[in-house]
């Protein structure tokens, strides 16, 4: 299949996402991905990872011994996935529009990436691709969040540090049109200059700006919550790299998933809760698990 070229939001928080989500939701939904998905799965079968982002989970397939294929829209995750786990098959492509010549005996979809197709039109494209590319009777697994967990979006802002980054996200639902907007505003640190006199003379990259200029409610979050640490904004810390994404996402209701599935052509579906799919952690609240076989 002839690769695709997009824009993606995810372009402009590629390393922010590959260093920093890897420890979130991967850990908490490894027990359903064992329960409910691996466990359909023969020895060896050929798997597709959907909306694979940086391949945290896709890892997880190789590691199994799976022959897997990991499929994004964002190059630029794409990238870090070819270069972490050389033995999969990347490509860049678009969920609601792709086809390969071999079929899968099963494929998967996490981390509510199917929440990022923005109309019920492409969800059912999704499913339809993700059909037509199935053995009969192989299963299909994903999470969606629902309302609930949307809800939980009271629009404040969260920090988020690794060495060398520094993130703020905050999410806003809009119960009136069930979209969802996270708004990430993140900080790579560029190398420090050795004195304020050279501090003020370095060339700035042309998105560089002082992490100073990071919107006041951020940075007093930040402090707020961070009060025992250094004050990552100190001025002798040189200079931050800004860069700004937004991500938006559709709820849907479950009868409106179940009603997309059946019209793509799936027989058994089968609906899990978070605590029936074994997940306990937070990230679990309002999150449903579907096993839909092909
Ligand atoms: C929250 S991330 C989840 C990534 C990965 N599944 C994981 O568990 O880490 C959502 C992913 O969906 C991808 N995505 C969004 N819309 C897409 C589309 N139309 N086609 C392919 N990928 C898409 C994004 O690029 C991003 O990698």
């Amino acid at each position: 299949m002839p690769e695709s070229h997009f824009v993606s939001p995810y372009d402009a928080i590629a390393a922010l996402y590959h260093r920093a989500w890897d420890d979130w939701y991967l850990p908490a939904a490894l027990p359903a991905l064992e329960r409910l998905f691996f466990s359909e799965l023969a020895p060896g079968a050929r798997v597709l990872d959907a909306c694979c982002g940086s391949g945290h989970v896709t890892r997880e397939l190789v590691i199994r011994g799976y022959d897997v294929t990991g499929l994004d829209s964002s190059a630029s995750l794409i990238a870090h996935a070819r270069q972490e786990l050389p033995e999969a098959k990347f490509i860049i492509a678009d969920v609601r529009d792709f086809s390969f010549s071999e079929p899968f005996n099963g494929a998967l979809s996490t981390f509510d990436s199917l929440n990022h197709l923005l109309t019920y039109t492409d969800l059912c494209a999704a499913f339809r691709c993700v059909r037509r590319t199935l053995c009969t009777g192989a299963p299909f697994f994903f999470d969606m969040n629902l309302e609930e967990a949307y809800e939980m979006d009271l629009g404040e802002w969260m920090r988020c540090e690794r060495e060398g980054y520094l993130g703020f996200t905050r999410g806003i639902y809009s119960r009136a049109t069930h979209r969802a907007r996270t708004e990430i505003v993140w900080f790579e640190r560029q190398q420090a200059p050795t004195s304020a006199r050279n501090r003020d003379r370095a060339p700035a990259a042309p998105m560089a700006v002082r992490a100073a200029e990071v919107s006041e409610d951020a940075r007093l979050s930040a402090l707020n919550r961070d009060r025992q640490g250094a004050d990552p904004f100190d001025e002798t810390s040189g200079l931050w790299r800004r860069r700004d994404a937004v991500v938006e996402e559709q709820c849907y209701t479950v009868d409106e998933i179940d009603e997309a599935l059946r019209r793509a052509g799936f027989g058994r579906i089968e609906r899990f809760s978070a605590l029936q799919a074994g997940v306990t952690h937070s990230i679990g609240y309002g999150r449903v698990f579907i096993r839909a076989f092909a």
